[in-house]
């Protein structure tokens, strides 16, 4: 049976996203940081929101991401099984099982739903820990934290795996990211990507929905949700930047223009 981590357990895993000192949580207060001074808000039962107060500073890139997020959150809440890791998608299931999760796990931008389905292959031993900027509670099936990719609140050398699944096309900051996952996975663990292509040529919607047609694209993004798509020849630059190899490397078809590239990748 799977148990969500309780707070004791957390507290030896969390730390600061600005210092990376170690933070303590007490349930409904908000934290500071005892290092740098940093002050992190309880936002509802056993969860904070890790944003440090310099993540906006490039404003002008972090509105455009601002405008992106509102606009997921449209397709999040109106068509979740196409736009989210939920139900019986077998594309969940062919990542989960790529990734075939042991020990402690990080998803990083878990989305809002309370289970991604690509968590379902995992040993019994199994404990997830998920971060993404739209966490409003804790999911009672397992533990979310409010906060970004770019400023993990986590110790060093925490997690067995760190998982981004169709999430790190959505930073600003791609390979901050990965190197912040580089940080809190043990020596012995691994990232897995999930970046999903979709070729420039790829034909729109016939007729797309109404939500979709009342979005706007911010000037600055690619599309309604990207600020650029990451193609395969990128994705393998933000892993070598990061300082990372690729162990592992699976592509799947789904049509003529589309395809999701699964990656695992290691320490150099
Ligand atoms: C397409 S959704 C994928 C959610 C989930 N992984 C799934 O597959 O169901 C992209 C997610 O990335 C999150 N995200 C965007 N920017 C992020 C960042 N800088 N750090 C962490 N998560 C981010 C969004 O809030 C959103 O939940
Ligand atoms: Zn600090």
């Amino acid at each position: 049976m799977l148990t969500r981590l309780s707070l004791e357990e957390i507290n030896r895993i969390i730390a600061c996203p600005n210092c990376k000192a170690p933070i303590a949580l007490v349930d409904r207060c908000d934290a500071a940081c005892i290092s740098c001074g940093e002050e992190y808000a309880w936002i509802a039962e056993e969860t904070w929101e890790f944003l440090p107060s310099t993540y906006t500073e490039s404003s002008e890139l972090w509105a455009t991401w601002q405008r992106l997020q509102d606009n997921g959150v449209v397709s999040y809440e109106e068509d979740p099984d196409h736009n989210l890791g939920v139900g019986d998608r077998p594309d969940c299931l062919a990542f989960s099982r790529f990734c075939s999760f042991d020990g402690m796990v990080l998803d990083v931008g878990c989305g809002p739903q309370d289970w991604p389905s690509y968590f379902e292959y995992r040993t019994p031993r199994t404990r997830f820990v998920g971060i993404d900027p739209l966490i409003r509670r804790s999911s009672s099936l397992y533990r979310q934290f409010r906060g970004l990719g770019e400023h993990l609140p986590f110790r060093d050398a925490v997690f067995k795996h760190v998982v981004f699944a169709t999430t790190l096309d959505h930073f600003i900051e791609p390979v901050i990211g990965l190197r912040e996952a580089h940080r809190v996975c043990q020596a012995d663990g691994e990232i897995a990507i999930w970046i999903g292509e979709k070729k420039k040529e790829a034909p729109s919607q016939v007729e797309s929905p109404g939500w979709y047609r009342a979005l706007r694209k911010p000037d600055q993004a690619e599309d309604m949700f990207h600020l650029r798509r990451l193609c395969p020849d990128a994705v393998d630059r933000a892993i070598a930047d990061a300082n990372l190899v690729i162990s592992e490397k699976d592509e799947q078809a789904i049509d003529a223009f589309r395809k999701n590239h699964f990656y695992r990748v290691r320490s150099r």
